[in-house]
């Protein structure tokens, strides 16, 4: 089938399995939001980290040392995921959803695209960027307007108010990846989107689907870590490849 720019060769073996399988899992990154304009962390060119040394930003240490940097690039983040908009891949997806009885969506990003695009049963390994908590107390709240200049904080003990997202040294959110360690382990088809698959504890969830003798999937225009150890990549644009896979399966 031929779709956009590139030519994207669905397997027969691949989409056979997916109009009888009963259990899918889909881990995204941030390739999936790619086409969304949403830079992705990792790329050389145009990646958040050619920028900016994420070690400088998103931890705890660094909001302990400069809370106005930290705020400065979340803001920044925040005002480029609001003008972004789901992209044909976080839509092929909504529609897999559909089509599959037990369907979880995990996702390490933290721009909420998935949800926006319809998607349902959505596991947010790394929390939510238009979220904010405090830093202190742990208390999410509404974020305050406040005077201009002045940084956000608690009304309840005043601490300053962050992001409530997972910075590296943090702990995921409980319940969203024990539920996606379950998923994966009892996945007859599990799909690895637009990750470099490094990530930890992300990166193991693909393999607990090998070891629970899943089929497990790739879909990334480059490779990664896992590629070696998938029965199917699908070497391509996720905002491609996921429609064409959609149409030919369900369509
Ligand atoms: P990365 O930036 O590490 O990887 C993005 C992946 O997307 C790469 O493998 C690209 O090849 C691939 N890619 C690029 N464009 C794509 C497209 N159009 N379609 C499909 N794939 C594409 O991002 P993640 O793997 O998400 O965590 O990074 C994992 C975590 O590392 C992030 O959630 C973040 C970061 O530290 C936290 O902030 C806690």
């Amino acid at each position: 089938m031929i779709l956009g720019m590139i030519k994207v060769e669905i397997p027969e073996q691949l989409s056979d399995a997916l109009r009888n399988v009963r259990r899918v899992v889909v881990l995204t990154g941030a390739g999936v939001s790619a086409e969304s304009n949403i830079p992705t962390f990792r790329e050389a060119q145009t990646g958040l980290w050619e920028k900016y040394d994420p070690t400088e930003l998103a931890t705890p240490q660094a909001f302990n040392c400069n809370p106005r940097l930290v705020w400065d690039w979340y803001r920044w983040r925040r005002e480029l995921i609001s003008a972004a908009k789901p992209n044909p891949g976080h839509l092929a997806l909504v529609e897999m959803e559909a089509h599959i009885p037990e369907f979880t969506l995990v996702t390490q990003n933290v721009d909420g695209l998935h949800r926006r695009a319809g998607s349902k049963n959505v596991l947010e390994l790394h929390g939510n960027i238009m979220l904010t908590k405090c830093f202190d107390c742990g208390r999410g709240v509404e974020i305050e307007a406040g005077n201009p200049g002045e940084l956000p904080r608690c009304r309840d003990c005043g601490g300053l108010l962050r992001p409530d997202v997972v910075w590296f040294g943090e702990n995921l959110p409980a319940a969203a990846i024990e539920g996606a360690m379950q998923a994966a382990r009892q996945a007859e088809v599990f799909f690895s989107i637009g990750t470099s698959a490094l990530v930890q504890p992300a990166a193991s969830l693909p393999l607990y689907a090998i070891q629970g003798g899943a089929t497990v999937v790739e879909v990334n225009p480059a490779e990664t870590p896992l590629s070696a150890q998938v029965q199917f990549v699908l070497r391509g644009p996720a905002g491609e490849v996921l429609p064409a896979l959609v149409k030919v399966v369900w369509e």
